[in-house]
């Protein structure tokens, strides 16, 4: 009896050795990999990383190249767009004009009514939707066919009140967010898709034709008269409201700025023709490039892999339309690299399936649990990991997010730099901290990542304070505006129809 209380005690003892060495192996296999994990996180803070000094090598870049490509076409990679926008709105404005805003994602038609006074300024009627996947590689009939469509649906609801009781023809600003080469406020020539749009045969066409042509076949009595890129009509509603706007910014699906320019400065422009001495510019700054820019990994496999690679490579770090995506492949590679996401995920694998708006949500989590998180993830296929792994979750979306505004600010720094408002006295010398030197600067922004992602504002407006400091960020004001786009559209069009009928009296 005693032996065999002994071999069953020895046996007991064997099998819980064992499991206790099982567990033990476990935990140590669990702790390496959580290891490894922990030092794909420190690579990635550290290739994410954007130190004060590397942003002010930026502003530096991003002013150079501004004057770069003033002087000569092609001379930069920004390539400083002619718009021919001299005059902007300011609230004289009277009459009755439409807009149609093709933006990356979206697509907006308005109305509105100017009574020749700021506070008369009246959207009577505007519509929001969501641009179909199936147009962003289709036809140019069918893109053209479907806005011409989505305008007479608009204009059929108006009945018998606004315009068309009045016998003249509906005058229309299209609000077109992709680079075109203008030739004047009214026409001008797609240069390249951006944003994931991919219709092929258009580069070089006539985008107001194009609209034109299309509403004439509908019989629509629409007058095409004003082709705006998104970043002007911001920049016209922003001026509208406050004449210190001299810049206008999009942080959407995109990522572009414009800003008022001297037209002496236009150097590669030999005849600007504007009454005021200046002129709008386009900079296309998304597809700014320096070696200063912290190109990781995962940027040049997004890059590679998109519709328009070796191009847009500053939007591919800041735009909305990329930092889900920059996301994705970070977290995809760490599931890739250990088990902490539990079995590679197929969903995981498919580019851009994980938006922005969710990296937002995700990254503003503040349930104790992460519950967001956890259901995104769900989502993406990953389902079940431990709090701790969806915390890491959120500092991945941190890191990204923290680089994309960091950059931003760079941007936005430079344009006040090459326009001498950023607070330093000439080249070399001392910053100045002398209010008397700096004007009011008003800087209008547009587009769902500023407006609805708090944490990317917050980045972006600390790090305007570090590269300006806090004297000179104090004269910056940063306007957020929602639709100012495609009202300033429309305003810039009756602001040109007013100049018009002014200098025809
Ligand atoms: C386009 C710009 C546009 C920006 C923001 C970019 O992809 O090239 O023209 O202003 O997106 O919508």
């Amino acid at each position: 009896m005693g032996r065999v209380v002994v071999i069953l005690t020895t046996a007991a003892a064997v099998v819980a050795c064992s499991v206790a060495t099982v567990m033990v192996r476990r935990r140590v296999k669990r702790r390496r990999k959580w290891r490894k994990v922990v030092g794909l996180l420190k690579e990635l803070e550290e290739s994410f990383e954007t130190p004060l000094g590397r942003l002010r090598q930026m502003v530096d870049a991003i002013a150079v190249e501004m004057q770069a490509g003033l002087v000569s076409e092609g001379g930069s990679k920004l390539k400083m767009l002619l718009t021919f926008v001299d005059d902007l709105p300011n609230g004289s404005e009277r009459g009755t004009y439409y807009a149609l805003h093709l933006g990356g994602s979206y697509f907006r038609i308005i109305r509105v009514h100017l009574g020749g006074q700021r506070s008369s300024l009246e959207v009577q009627d505007i519509e929001r939707h969501s641009i179909p996947t199936s147009l962003l590689n289709s036809t140019s009939e069918v893109l053209f066919d479907f806005l011409a469509s989505s305008l007479q649906r608009f204009i059929e609801k108006e009945g018998h009140e606004s315009i068309s009781s009045q016998d003249v023809k509906r005058e229309l600003a299209f609000t077109f967010s992709f680079p075109v080469k203008q030739t004047s406020l009214s026409s001008g020539v797609l240069i390249k898709w951006t944003k994931g749009f991919a219709i092929s045969e258009m580069a070089g066409e006539d985008i107001a034709e194009c609209l034109q042509g299309a509403v004439d076949r509908r019989g629509l009595d629409i007058h095409v008269a004003a082709l705006v890129n998104d970043t002007v009509g911001a920049l016209s509603y922003g001026h509208y409201h406050d004449p210190d706007t001299i810049a206008a910014v999009v942080f959407g699906t995109g990522s572009n700025a414009c800003y008022l320019e001297r037209t002496d400065a236009i150097i590669k422009c030999q005849n600007p023709r504007t009454t005021s001495g200046s002129m709008v510019v386009n900079m296309e700054w998304g597809n700014f490039w320096s070696s200063r820019l912290p190109r990781t990994s995962y940027d040049i496999e997004l890059d590679a892999e998109s519709l328009n690679s070796n191009d847009m490579g500053f939007e591919k770090m800041i735009g909305g339309m990329y930092l889900g995506d920059i996301v994705r492949r970070v977290i995809l590679r760490m599931s890739q690299e250990s088990d902490i996401f539990g079995p590679i995920s197929s969903i995981l694998s498919t580019p851009f399936v994980l938006r922005t708006n969710s990296v937002s949500a995700m990254h503003e989590d503040d349930t104790p649990e992460l519950h967001e998180v956890a259901t995104i993830l769900k989502h993406l296929g990953v389902s079940k990991v431990p709090l701790k792994v969806r915390k890491l979750v959120v500092k991945i979306c941190d890191v990204v997010t923290r680089r994309a505004a960091r950059l931003a600010a760079a941007g936005i720094s430079g344009i006040l730099k090459k326009l001498g408002r950023d607070g330093s006295v000439g080249e070399g010398r001392r910053r100045s901290s002398d209010k008397q030197m700096m004007r009011r600067t008003v800087v209008a922004v547009e587009g769902g990542l500023y407006s609805n992602y708090r944490m990317f504002r917050e980045y972006m407006d600390e790090a305007l304070r570090d590269i300006l400091g806090e004297d000179v960020a104090r004269q910056v004001v940063i306007k957020a505006m929602e639709d100012g786009s495609s009202i300033g559209s429309a305003l810039l069009l009756a602001s040109s129809h007013s100049v018009r009928t002014i200098s025809n009296i």
